[in-house]
């Protein structure tokens, strides 16, 4: 199939070149994002493969659809970029990657928390310049601690086997229990009681409606003082102003975000020269109990082989006329 892939790095394009050799697309990689302006370099052909922020809202799916384009190929599991709706109105097929390695974002997690509690960003810098107190470096053991899960599927499953593995007391909260988190001894409870009863909360459940702003001043405010915050799911999971409103006064004692509401402009790219703009961005990175991360938590050889292979098999698929079991 002809497929112009958007919002390509030279990982991608080493990645998705190295596999096509088994399934021979053929393959026009550009570094832009798909946009309504550029999605005129989908000449000729069939599918366009995009990425996490590239927004395919209905006014792009038009555009596509006005070209000749069927598919939309995700190289992401998170699919809350796309208007599905206009998509099968318009017949363009979306496909995604459920599933690549749940291990690179849950122990994406476990390197956020063990860096945000025993201080190594800070330590690592003090050291080099030479300062070797211990003063504001105090942690705490995870073991006996209380970590919250919020979503169980694959990432909230792989976490849960690590942290139970550190000796920690696992509480979950899905719409959706699991038979393997329940075999590892995790206790399924209401979201108010993981929030409240956990010293360390992750967010593992898809961005929707329901989920959106799911941490608010509310909810931060049934949260232990002192608690650790960790997103790696998606940035809108999370009141940006509540976090800093939390960090503040003290009640949010740490927070990692390997996502952001607003990082589409942002992530993935180099602003090293740039005045950024993004006023909360910049209030965050400026409390020393905050680390955050440019949407990392995916970034593994092994999960980058595993895109793919899995992308190209969905085209294959879709090529030969087989139903496409990753087809949204
Ligand atoms: P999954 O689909 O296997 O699991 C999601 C779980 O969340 C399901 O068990 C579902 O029942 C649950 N859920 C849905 N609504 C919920 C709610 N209102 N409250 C609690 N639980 C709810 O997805 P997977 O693979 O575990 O990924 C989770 C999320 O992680 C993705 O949606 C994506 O946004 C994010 N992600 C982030 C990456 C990164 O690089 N930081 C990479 C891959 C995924």
């Amino acid at each position: 199939m002809r497929v112009a892939v958007f919002s390509s790095k030279p990982y991608d394009r080493e990645s998705l070149t190295e596999a096509n050799a088994a399934f021979g697309h053929a393959l026009n990689f550009f570094e832009t994002a798909l946009t309504v302006q550029t999605c005129s370099l989908a000449e000729e052909v069939e599918a366009v493969c995009v990425f996490v922020n590239d927004p395919i809202d209905a006014h792009l799916l038009r555009c596509l659809a006005g070209r000749g384009v069927k598919v939309v190929a995700l190289r992401c599991a998170g699919f809350n970029n796309v208007d599905l709706p206009a998509a099968r109105e318009l017949g363009i097929q979306v496909v995604r990657v459920p599933a690549y390695s749940p291990y690179a974002v849950a122990e994406h997690a476990v390197a956020l928390m063990l860096t945000l509690n025993r201080r190594t960003h800070r330590a690592y810098n003090r050291v080099r310049e030479g300062n070797f107190a211990l003063n504001g470096l105090l942690g705490f053991d995870m073991h006996g601690k209380t970590v919250g899960i919020v979503g169980t599927g694959r990432i909230g499953v792989a976490l849960a086997r690590i942290m139970t593995g550190f000796g920690c007391k696992v509480l979950a909260h899905d719409l959706y229990p699991n038979d393997e988190c329940k075999a590892l001894g995790v206790s399924y409870v209401a979201l108010d009681e993981l929030l409240a009863q956990s010293d360390i909360i992750s967010l593992h459940c898809p961005l929707n409606d329901k989920t959106r702003h799911m941490i608010n001043p509310l909810a931060i405010g049934r949260m232990k003082r002192g608690v650790m915050l960790i997103n790696t799911g998606r940035g809108a999971l999370v009141n940006t102003p509540a976090v800093i409103a939390g960090l503040k006064s003290g009640h949010v004692g740490a927070l990692a975000m390997d996502v952001y509401e607003q990082e589409e402009s942002l992530f993935f790219e180099d602003h090293s020269n740039e005045i950024i703009q993004d006023d909360q961005l910049e209030r965050l990175l400026t409390f020393h109990n905050v680390l955050i991360t440019s949407h990392q938590g995916f970034f593994t050889r092994e999960a980058l082989s595993a895109i793919a292979d899995t992308t190209l098999a969905n085209l294959s698929q879709i090529e030969k006329g087989e139903t496409c079991s990753n087809a949204l």
